[in-house]
């Protein structure tokens, strides 16, 4: 019995659910579930249906507003339970080898061999999109988790420059409060809490310690001085955000930066794609550099999965979005949009701005020096229950005095329930 089926027989009220959510019929039809709803985000993904539509397609959108994917990955699981999969859906990282691992997912081998995705995806992200040697998704881009955006004209006003430690980070947060100026913005929700704490993560422990500790989940490194020094550096930021931050959206912070409301912001780079989305150019109108600390690359990789669906219009729906996704000028119009890097690495880089530019060198860099790690709370290194332990931990000491000791054995108790 596949995993579908499996479900169906545990849940009751699947007739109710399924008839919640009818798909209109014809010739290729994909129903896409997506979490992009951010102005940079949906041009990217409207560029996406616009290509699908202009080949005949029938694309019945179904997003779910809320960055990071939490919400959307709970409709999701309902969405399978009640019998009624998404045709298309956007996914990644342990999450795509956990379905697959399920039978939910379709075989993308056909489409794969007739594009040669072999030749044009790099051997990270292939990992990432096959299991058991079999293609069960396709990568759309590249986000870089850790970035620093910053409005220059604020940062000036301090004369600083822009910080490479967290100490330099620090002056300068200290000398933006004393200007009357908030040095960061931040949208207090768990999954951009746990971005900034993985930046500090890599850029107080470097890349051997962040896969100690985020991938490896090793007790010592989980607990020992340098995490009780990360929680310190969280502890500084939390002060250097407004009162108003708890629930914001993250693109809604991004906008703090460029209105001026805001000197920094450490966020992956679908930042840019907001400021794109305003006609702001990376360099000028605002700076990007690495979050401090780091010349190593947080990877995080956008993908596309397809569930077993019944009925050939949805099957072929299916085929031919996969094989859109991953075309040569589909990568480039969607890549400049989400504010990412093109998932295949045969591309010209002309188009690209400068954070893109420095994004694929620094990528190229830490793959040859072995800084590229994966993004914990964008879920490349780990699944969603010890990322769930890491989330709430990281959230509740951002939200209360407790202090760095309590926090990291709490940590230790929580990802190891967890794993
Ligand atoms: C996704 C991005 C998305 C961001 C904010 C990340 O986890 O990978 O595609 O733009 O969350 O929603």
């Amino acid at each position: 019995m596949n995993l579908i089926n499996r479900l169906l027989a545990g849940t009751m009220a699947v007739g109710a659910l399924t008839a919640l959510s009818p798909v209109t019929v014809s010739a290729q039809t994909a129903e896409v579930l997506h979490y992009w709803t951010s102005g940079g985000e949906a041009r990217a993904v409207g560029a996406l249906r616009e290509e699908f539509e202009a080949a005949g397609g029938t694309w019945v959108d179904a997003p779910v507003a809320g960055g990071g994917g939490d919400a959307q990955a709970t409709v999701l699981r309902s969405r399978v339970l009640a019998g009624d999969p998404p045709t298309a859906v956007q996914i990644k990282g342990p999450n795509i080898h956990d379905w697959a691992d399920e039978g939910a997912l379709a075989n993308l081998d056909e489409v794969a061999e007739a594009e040669g995705w072999d030749d044009v995806l790099p051997p990270l992200l292939r990992d990432i999109v096959t299991f058991d040697g079999e293609y069960v998704a396709v990568p759309v881009n590249i986000h870089r988790v850790n970035w620093l955006w910053i409005n220059p004209e604020l940062l000036a006003e301090v004369d600083a420059e822009p910080p490479t430690t967290w100490d330099e980070f620090n002056a300068t947060a200290d000398a933006l409060l004393e200007a009357g100026i908030t040095p960061v913005a931040h949208g207090g929700q768990p999954w951009q809490d746990a971005t900034i704490f993985e930046t500090v993560v890599l850029g107080l422990g470097g890349p051997d310690f962040y896969r100690e500790a985020l991938v490896e989940l090793d007790a010592d490194a989980l607990s020992g001085e340098t995490m009780i020094a990360v929680f310190e550096q969280m502890r500084r930021i939390r002060g250097y955000v407004d009162p108003n931050f708890p629930g914001r959206e993250w693109n809604l912070a991004t906008g703090m930066v460029m209105n001026g409301e805001a000197a920094m912001q450490i966020m992956g780079d679908w930042a840019k794609g907001e400021f794109a989305a305003s006609d702001l150019e990376g360099g000028m109108d605002y700076l990007c550099v690495p979050t401090p600390g780091t010349s190593g690359f947080i990877l995080n990789s956008d993908s596309f999965a397809f569930f077993e669906v019944e009925g050939d219009d949805r099957i072929a729906g299916q085929r031919l979005l996969a094989s859109l996704i991953l075309g040569e000028s589909f990568q480039e119009t969607f890549n400049l949009f989400k504010g990412s890097i093109p998932a295949r690495t045969d591309l010209p880089r002309d188009a690209f701005d400068v954070c893109a530019v420095r994004s694929m060198e620094d990528l190229d860099q830490a793959v040859a020096d072995d800084s590229l790690v994966p993004s914990m709370a964008h879920e490349i290194a780990i699944g969603r229950s010890v990322r769930g332990a890491f989330l709430d931990v990281v959230t509740q000491h951002f939200n209360s005095d407790m202090s760095a000791e309590e926090a990291v054995e709490l940590l230790l108790e929580e990802v190891e329930l967890a794993m």
